[in-house]
């Protein structure tokens, strides 16, 4: 999308550090594991060590499961710091090579009937806890002439009832794309994979959600949403099946941190080129289409 992608011939991932938030499934547990595979010694934060036993049973020598890892938690950042540091002093590590943030969750709901404890949980873990790993890991990263990762949404258009995700994506954007300009004096890129529909445990996680959401809400409310909301699952459960393995995404990870003038965003997944697209349209145009489906 942006500046030409050339990948150092040369590049050797042995000896360099990636951690990763949020590994226990999904797109972080394949990135991890791949990227780990491929030589990069990997920190893999995990919440409970029921997971980090997962991946320790996997038994590669470079993955590192850290937990607990709860990133509403500020203490938990602060001790995988330590963690991370003594390990790498352990291992004479120069640094940290990347900072990978792609723990989050979300639900689906309307505005209205929005959950706000759990969309200030979300907001934690998506805007709150990356800026918090930023302030803590810099150091580390300028060490090692590092980089900055961003697992997003394929692009920055509105979506009816996953407002939750989305505007903590719309933010994050905003993050990674100022991080870029503050980091320059570094050359610390800061990296988008902007990704479309992956295979992943929580779309299961989200409907499962809305059903306890519907029983909790009040029933006039909630018939007010009741066709669209319907709507959307029907179509979300045939988009459902069309996602991409989370593979694909561990693999652009491995392009992003072995590129030597890395994009400032890479796509993949279903549907990611059809987002990018409506998002390269007049907002009024995006917006326009979008309702019309609605
Ligand atoms: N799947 C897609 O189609 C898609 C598309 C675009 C972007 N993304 C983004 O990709 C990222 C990963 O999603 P996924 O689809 O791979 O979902 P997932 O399998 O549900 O993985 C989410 C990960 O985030 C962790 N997490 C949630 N809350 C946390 C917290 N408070 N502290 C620490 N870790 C927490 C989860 O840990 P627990 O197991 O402990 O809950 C899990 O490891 C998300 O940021 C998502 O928005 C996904």
């Amino acid at each position: 999308l942006e500046q030409s992608n050339p990948t150092s011939k040369g590049f050797n991932p042995h000896g360099r550090a990636v951690l990763i938030t949020g590994c226990s499934s999904g797109i972080g547990r394949a990135t991890a594991v791949y990227n780990a595979q491929k030589g990069f010694t990997v920190f893999a934060t995990v919440r409970d060590s029921a997971h980090a036993d997962e991946l320790k049973n996997l038994q590669l020598p470079e993955l590192i499961p850290v937990f607990p890892v709860d990133l509403t938690r500020s203490d938990h950042i602060a001790n995988a710091f330590k963690k991370i540091n003594t390990e790498l002093e352990q291992r004479d590590l120069p640094g940290l090579y990347a900072l990978i943030h792609n723990a989050g969750g979300g639900s689906i709901a309307p505005i209205e009937l929005i959950d706000l404890e759990k969309y200030h949980i979300e907001l934690q873990v998506r805007l709150l806890a990356p800026v918090s790993l930023l302030q803590t890991f810099l150091p580390l990263l300028r060490n090692a002439r590092g980089r900055v990762v961003w697992i997003q949404t394929p692009a920055l258009i509105p979506t009816p009832y996953v407002v939750s995700i989305h505007s903590c994506d719309f933010a994050a954007n905003c993050l990674a794309r100022t991080l870029n300009i503050e980091l320059k004096p570094w050359r610390i890129p800061s990296i988008m994979i902007r990704c479309g529909g992956i295979q992943t445990p929580a779309s299961d996680k989200s409907y499962r959600e809305l059903d306890d959401a519907i029983r909790s809400w009040e029933p006039e409310r909630y018939r007010l949403y009741a066709d669209g909301l319907e709507r959307t699952r029907k179509e979300f459960s045939e988009f459902d099946a069309k996602r991409t393995n989370p593979q694909e995404v561990a693999k652009a990870v491995y392009k992003a941190l072995c590129a030597t003038k890395p994009k400032h965003r890479y796509q993949v997944g279903h549907m990611s080129g059809m987002a990018a697209f409506l998002e390269s349209l007049p907002q009024s145009i995006a917006d326009w289409m979008i309702s019309m489906r609605n």
